[in-house]
Formats: structure tokens, sequence, C-alpha cells
């Protein structure tokens, strides 16, 4: 009898394991398929300037816009994440020099990496947020890729992504952002350029950049991976509801929120929203306010 009822659990226990294997095979299958599709849009021709103004402009938005939290300081690229589980993310050289990007990438390479999420041969970008570039101005666009195409080369050569089994099932989920391409609306028309005088219009316009974490309702949820603390809602109804917006300023800042709590830079990227201007800060203070 034991022997029976052992073998029968062995049994099903095998089957359940062949099941979740299968399961999983069609998961990386389908992730992988993914990463190789072929996109073709429309080229899009941005008027891109580079004097002064617009150079200093493209500066700071790419400091406001975390690219530097991903593609590294210098924009060299970095490894920003590598082991057995999620498996290898690189945020690629964004540089002239060797192992950055290839001598003949154009504005219309760069617009489609910002604009469509995909790279110079019309496959997707990997884990690159193009669902919130691409809903940049597009006067803000072309003064980023004006400035980027003047930052000095850096030689720095990175090894290629290579996703693992929880980034095949967290993606599969639509836990984990790795196919930008897939979320924009390719046919939705850039405006032109966008307001910059301070208010809700501004703030709405730069929380793009808190939603990825903050959801696009700006009420927080689980944490954004195994082992990160959970993303609280930063509207009226969540804590910064009932700051000043001094207080707001000077949390964003500093890291520190008014009860003395300090954030890491890791979970909350406060070293990004320090580099904001007052106005900016206080606008988006005034948009999620009116949430
Ligand atoms: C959350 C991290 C993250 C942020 C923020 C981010 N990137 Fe990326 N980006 C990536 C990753 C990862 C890749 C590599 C994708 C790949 O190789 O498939 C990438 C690729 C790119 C590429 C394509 C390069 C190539 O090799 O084809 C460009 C251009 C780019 N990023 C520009 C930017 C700019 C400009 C910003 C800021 C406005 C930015 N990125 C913000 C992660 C990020
Ligand atoms: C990479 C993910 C990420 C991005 C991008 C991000 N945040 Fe956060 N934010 C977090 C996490 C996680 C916490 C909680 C940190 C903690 O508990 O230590 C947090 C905390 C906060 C807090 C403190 C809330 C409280 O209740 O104490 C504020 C305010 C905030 N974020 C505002 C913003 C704004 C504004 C933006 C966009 C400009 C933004 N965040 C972008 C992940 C992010």
């Amino acid at each position: 009898m034991i022997i029976k009822i052992l073998k029968w659990a062995g049994i099903t226990l095998l089957s359940v394991i062949a099941l979740l294997g299968a399961g999983y095979g069609l998961i990386a299958m389908n992730i992988k398929n993914r990463t190789v599709r072929q996109y073709n849009f429309d080229n899009e021709v941005l008027d891109i300037k580079s004097d002064s103004v617009t150079l200093a402009r493209g500066k700071h938005l790419v400091a406001i816009k975390g690219c530097q939290d991903c593609h590294s300081k210098d924009l060299s690229g970095r490894i920003m994440m590598d082991d057995g589980a999620v498996g290898r993310l690189s945020a690629s050289n964004l540089t002239g020099g060797k192992g950055g990007l290839p001598s003949d990438y154009s504005a219309t390479d760069w617009i489609k990496a910002l604009r469509h999420g995909i790279d110079k041969s019309g496959q997707p970008l990997i884990f690159m947020p193009s669902h919130e570039t691409t809903l940049l101005s597009e006067q803000d666009m072309a003064a980023i890729i004006a400035y980027c195409q003047t930052v000095p080369d850096v030689d720095h050569e990175l090894p290629p992504i290579n996703l693992g089994p929880v980034a095949n099932v967290m993606s599969y989920f639509d836990k984990m952002p790795l196919f930008s391409v897939e979320k924009i609306d390719h046919a939705k028309p850039m405006v032109a350029r966008a307001d910059t005088v301070e208010g809700i219009k501004l703030g709405e316009y730069l929380a793009v950049s808190c939603s990825g974490c903050h959801r696009a309702d700006f009420k927080g949820g689980d944490p954004l991976a195994p082992g990160l603390p959970p993303v609280p809602d930063i509207t009226s109804s969540g804590n910064p509801g009932k700051w000043t917006q001094q207080q707001f300023l000077q949390t964003l800042r500093s890291g520190k929120t008014p009860d003395g709590h300090q954030m890491k830079n890791d979970d909350m990227p406060w070293q990004m929203t320090a580099q904001y201007e007052d106005k900016e800060l206080a606008s988006l203070y005034q948009f999620l306010h009116s949430r």
C-alpha cells in the first residue's frame, strides 16, 4: 500500500516537474522570439540644432531622465545586473569610443531608439525605457540627441544582454518592462514642444519619469523586484499629500523624507531628482497633489 502511494506521489511529482519544464520552455521560446523580431517604422526627422542653449537643455535632460543612472555618468555604459536568475542586463555605451555606438550611428538611429525602442537594425532594445522617452517633445528629444553626440568618446566594451529564467518569466507575465517597443503607440504624433511654465502641465510632462516605478496612476504598488521596498503612493492620498511643497523639494533633493527616513539611491533615484530645477520639482508637486 505504502509503496503504491509513494509510487503515485512520485509519478505526480515528476509530471508536475515535466509540465513546469515544458511551460518554462515555451515561455523562454516566446521571449527569445520577441527579442529577435524585426520592426520597421517610417523614418522621422527632427530638427537637431547644436547651439549652446540646446546643448545645455540636452545635458539637463540627460541628468533628470535617468540616462546616467543606467548608462553611467559619462554615458559609457554599465552592466546593470548580472546574476544567474535574472541574467545579465547591460546598458549600451552611448559614446563613439570602442564598444560604443558605431561611427555611422545617425540621428535617425537615435530616433529609432528613443522614439520606437528599436536598435539600428530594427530589433527591440531590451530594458531601455523607450515607452517613456517616446513621450518627450520633439524639441527635447532633439536636444538630448544633440548633447549625446557631443559627449567625449570612452572606450568601454560591454558583454551582451543575456536573459535568465526570472527575467523571462517576469517579462512573459508583463512584470518587467523588457520590450518597450511593444508598449509604444507608434502612430501617436510627438508634441512639438512641452510647456515650460511652472504648473500642473509641466509636472505631468515630467512625471512620466516617475511612472515606471510609481505606476501610471502614481499610487505605488508592489516592490519592483524581490528584495526591494514597496513603491509608495506619491499623490495627494500618499505621504507627500501631507507635505508642504518645500518638504517635497527637500526630500527629492536629499533623499531624506520629513519623518527622517533616508532613502537609498538604488531604491529611489533621488540623485536624479536632486538635479531637477526648483521650478520642475514645484510643478511635480503641484501635479501630484492634483491626483
Ligand atoms: C532603466 C535603464 C535605462 C535608462 C533610464 C535609459 N536607458 Fe538607454 N538603454 C538601456 C539598456 C539596457 C539599453 C540596451 C538595450 C539593448 O542592447 O537591447 C539601452 C539602449 C539605449 C540606446 C541604443 C543603443 C544601441 O546600442 O543601439 C540608446 C540610444 C539609449 N539607450 C539612449 C538613452 C538615453 C538618451 C536615455 C535617457 C533619456 C536612456 N537611454 C535611458 C537602459 C536604459
Ligand atoms: C527606479 C524606481 C523609481 C523612480 C524612477 C522614482 N521613484 Fe520615487 N520611490 C521609489 C521607491 C522604491 C521609493 C521608496 C523608497 C524607500 O522606501 O526607501 C520611492 C519613494 C519616493 C518618495 C517618498 C514617498 C514617501 O512616502 O516617503 C517620493 C516623494 C518619490 N519617491 C517621488 C518620486 C518622483 C517625483 C519621481 C519622478 C521624478 C520618482 N519618485 C521616481 C522608486 C522610484
